[in-house]
């Protein structure tokens, strides 16, 4: 399903990725590493040399496992978004979400917020019931950003991430969907 999202910009696109986006993909996800390095724990050098292949390995989806949703503009991609559920039987009715992205200039217009909405709508027709989350404890675009969307921090994670030389810690957050 494509959802339509008005924004001051214009209109933008929410819809579901498919292997046939895994050029663009590769893009949006490698500026997101090097724009963003402290954000994921993924690394933009590591990720640089993987061939095409891997790219659409990652949007090949198994169905109700995962998916990955896009934010796109006149065809490009500006924004994305990753979730997966547990995969054994006794973690299956909890997801995590991962990679949230939205390009420089097109933050502040809620395009991450109406990314994680559609994730619930995924998550809630799977019958999963929390999502979580972690986010690095400086980033606070991105944990207004979840506030806004009802995560709540259950828990921070030590020095999550070692960058350049330093380290820092990751808020472990929550949404439980029954409440959604
Ligand atoms: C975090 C991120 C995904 C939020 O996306 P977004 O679509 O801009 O989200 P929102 O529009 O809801 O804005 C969230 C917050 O960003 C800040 N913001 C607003 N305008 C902004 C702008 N032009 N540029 C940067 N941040 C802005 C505000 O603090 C805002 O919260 P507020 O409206 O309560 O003041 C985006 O900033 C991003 O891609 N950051 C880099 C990657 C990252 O940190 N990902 C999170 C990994 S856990």
């Amino acid at each position: 399903m494509i959802q339509s999202l008005a924004t001051a910009r214009g209109k933008v696109l929410i819809r579901e990725a498919k292997p046939a986006d895994a050029v663009q993909f590769r893009e949006l996800r490698l500026g997101a590493l090097q724009d963003s390095s402290i954000a994921f724990s993924a690394d933009y050098q590591k990720n640089l040399n993987h061939p095409l292949k891997y790219w659409e390995d990652m949007l090949t989806m198994q169905p109700d496992e995962s998916t990955i949703f896009l934010a796109t503009r006149e065809g490009n991609l500006i924004g994305m978004t990753g979730i997966a559920r547990g995969s054994s039987p006794k973690t299956r009715h909890g997801a995590y979400i991962w990679g949230v992205y939205v390009e420089p200039e097109w933050r502040g217009l809620h395009i991450a917020e109406e990314l994680i909405t559609s994730c619930f709508a995924w998550a809630k027709a799977r019958e999963i019931v929390l999502v979580k989350l972690g986010v690095a404890a400086v980033n606070q675009p991105a944990i207004r950003c979840y506030e806004r969307c009802s995560f709540t921090t259950y828990g921070i994670e030590p020095r999550a991430i070692f960058y350049e030389g330093k380290y820092y810690d990751e808020y472990l957050m929550v949404v439980n969907l029954d409440d959604k």
